[in-house]
């Protein structure tokens, strides 16, 4: 008997998102005969009093021309059913109920750690579930790339570098911050792409000084810097630099005063520390105005970017794979990934190992990333 599928798509959006769903709606309806709801807001629309108002359904004919849009059409929310707040209000329960009701017997979708998190609780409560893995950070296990990198990639490397050949020629310190969270992926790439002269990333944290000092010297030698930083580089509170500049800076003494809120995963909401650094660099440099020091935030616009040709390709593999897994095999539990250039499959615990940066030292000094002289570890 045919089966009616749900798809979802949670988390933050990116690139190739809906690559995923065109080509799995395809495969589906072409070799299996499936059925296909969509469920906008992923976890929240799956657990909402008005399921039906979250609904789309789609078929082959619905998804044509559906692989080269930007974000998600099925929406998207960072909601977790699985709080112990919302587990014991019985979100699980209402979500398993709501997918009974509207006769689905399965799950495919898209989401970073989070959203695979929730599927994989689900798929512990007996519901069959397969997720692609999708996030401008690329900071899942069990895949070389994730949906959406390889855009942002491509895309902020062009912008960073447009604002440093433009700070050349001004004679500016350019500084470019980008997402990733608490991976440095997107900062290291984007900045070896884009000719950064220093990359910063949370995976090496930095000292303040030393990174003023060397910022200086480069600034003096050339009247130009290319800076990227990760919007996770982490500074600690103690840094004598922090410390004067939260005397000097009211903007610098907010921003560090300031309590990240967290979503329901308990991720702070990171951002900011490119106008930090802004304010930390001109006090340190003695610049005469902040103006010669030009910051750009990438920020979002590296989420809602269409897909370049790697993330369509990528989103139309990954939708076949995870639909023959889960339609064809009748597995689940899994997460696609690609390993070099084979699509293949890990359990989703395996996928949930966070992937940071893991290149020594030596290469990623070559690349441009500032490590403090106390970090460096000889690798
Ligand atoms: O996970 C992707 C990401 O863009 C992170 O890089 C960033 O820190 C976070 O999402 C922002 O979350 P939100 O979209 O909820 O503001």
């Amino acid at each position: 008997m045919a089966r009616k599928i749900a798809l979802i798509t949670g988390g933050g959006d990116c690139p190739g998102i809906n690559a995923f769903l065109a080509s799995a709606v395809r495969r589906g309806n072409r070799e299996y005969g499936t059925e296909f709801i969509g469920v906008r807001n992923a976890f929240a629309g799956l657990a909402a009093d008005n399921l039906d108002n979250h609904l789309l359904s789609l078929d082959t004919e619905k998804v044509i021309g559906l692989e080269n849009r930007s974000s998600t059409i099925l929406e998207s929310s960072r909601f977790n059913p699985f709080t112990i707040e919302n587990e014991a209000i019985g979100y699980p329960e209402k979500i398993l109920a709501n997918l009974k009701r509207i006769g689905v017997d399965g799950i495919l979708g898209t989401g970073g750690n989070d959203t695979i998190l929730s599927a994989m609780r689900l798929e512990k409560r007996g519901f069959p579930t397969v997720m692609a893995p999708k996030s401008i950070d690329n900071d899942v296990s069990g895949t070389d790339v994730m949906l959406g990198f390889r855009t942002a990639i491509f895309f902020g490397a062009q912008a960073a570098r447009s604002t440093a050949d433009s700070a050349r020629a001004h004679r500016r310190i350019s500084l470019v911050e980008v997402m990733g969270r608490h991976a440095g992926w997107l900062a290291l790439e984007i900045g070896v792409a884009s000719g950064a002269d220093l990359i910063t990333i949370p995976e090496r944290p930095v000292n303040l000084g030393e990174f003023c000092t060397e910022v200086g010297r480069l600034y003096s030698d050339r009247q130009y810097v290319n800076l990227v930083v990760a919007e996770g580089t982490s500074i600690a509170c103690s840094d004598p630099v922090i410390l004067r500049a939260q005397k000097e800076s009211d903007v610098v003494r907010s921003l560090m005063e300031e309590t990240p809120e967290l979503d329901t995963f308990g991720n702070p909401k990171l951002g900011g520390i490119s106008q930090i650094l802004r304010r930390v660099l001109r006090i340190e440099l003695g610049l005469k105005k902040i103006e010669e020091i030009r910051t750009t935030d990438l920020g979002f616009t590296l989420r809602g970017l269409a897909p370049a040709a790697d993330d369509i390709i990528l989103g139309i593999r990954f939708g076949i794979r995870a639909a023959d897994i889960l339609l064809g095999e009748k597995r689940s539990g899994v997460m696609v990934g690609i390993h070099g250039l084979e699509i293949g499959e890990v359990p989703y615990e395996q996928a949930l190992i966070p992937k940071t940066v893991n290149r020594s030292d030596r290469e990623l000094q070559a690349l441009g990333v500032f490590i403090s002289s106390g970090c460096v570890n000889q690798m």
